[in-house]
């Protein structure tokens, strides 16, 4: 007997906000990773799991109308996102010249395999962006209730592993692109302070209420998650974001120049 994977942990439900909330985080660490690639006019791109589509819209807007970048979601928000599923979903080999996955592979059960597509997916010299993070380090640093915050983060970790969420993904995220045969394998990490109004925080606190109901069936009260709302936006509420991990690798070959 096969077991179903288990679902997407925050599939259903309006994702606008969260999107949102990813793009005003992350993208200030995506993009300019995405620049070193020297990503540019006429380039193939392929964004998995884009989501809100910031990535794929300033990657189109870096190729330009000779380039073309594919944006792929299992849920689209918009029409311009295809609807694919990258564990099952066929993709082209040997078609990108670019790669980029912000905080996908984390949540896929079968993230190795899909890596090893992804691999195959690039053209000879073609690079793959993995960016992930590792939220087993976000260690609170200031708060009116430190054990709040502690117990929603161990609630929030029995979620996201009951969904088969990889935690710590993000540390091995360099080990494994080498694994699947990616030359130049090439991590940078970044940690930040949050405090109250860090869309890092924000989205943190965002997830009270987009995974509320497995957090009240991992033990959290609707009057707790509020507390948290409020301990997050606290004015001496400091915390160590988790680490975000920035990977390049390249198919071996000759590429672009
Ligand atoms: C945490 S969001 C990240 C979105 C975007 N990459 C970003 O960083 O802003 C994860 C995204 O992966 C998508 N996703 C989940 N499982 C997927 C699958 N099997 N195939 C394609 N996309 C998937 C979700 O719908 C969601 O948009």
């Amino acid at each position: 007997m096969t077991l179903a994977a288990p679902a997407y942990v925050f599939g259903g439900g309006d994702a606008r906000e969260q999107h949102r909330l990813l793009a005003a985080a992350y993208d200030p660490m995506t993009l300019p990773r995405l620049a070193e690639t020297g990503v540019d006019g006429g380039w193939r791109c392929l964004d998995v799991g884009t989501g809100g589509g910031t990535v794929a819209g300033w990657l189109a807007h870096r190729v330009g109308p000779a380039g073309a970048v594919l944006a792929t979601d299992l849920t689209p928000v918009t029409p311009s996102v295809t609807r694919h599923d990258i564990t099952r979903d066929p993709l082209p080999d040997n078609a990108f010249d670019l790669i980029v996955a912000r905080l996908v592979l984390r949540h896929l059960p079968a993230r190795d395999e899909v890596l090893g597509r992804l691999a195959r997916a690039l053209r000879p010299g073609g690079w793959l962006q993995v960016d992930e993070t590792d939220t087993t380090y976000q260690p609170c640093l200031a708060a009116p209730d430190l054990a709040l915050y502690e117990r929603f983060l161990a609630a929030r970790d029995a979620v996201m592993a009951r969904s088969g969420v990889d935690g710590d993904y993000g540390r091995r995220v360099a080990a494994l692109m080498r694994g699947a045969g990616l030359v130049g394998v090439e991590p940078v990490s970044a940690v930040e302070v949050w405090r109250a109004g860090s869309p890092g925080l924000e989205l943190l606190a965002h997830t009270t209420v987009r995974l509320r109901d497995g957090l009240v069936a991992a033990g959290m009260t609707d009057r707790q998650l509020a507390e948290v709302r409020e301990l997050l936006a606290h004015p001496y509420f400091r915390a160590s974001s988790s680490v975000f991990y920035s990977v390049h690798g390249r198919r071996p070959g000759q590429g672009r120049p």
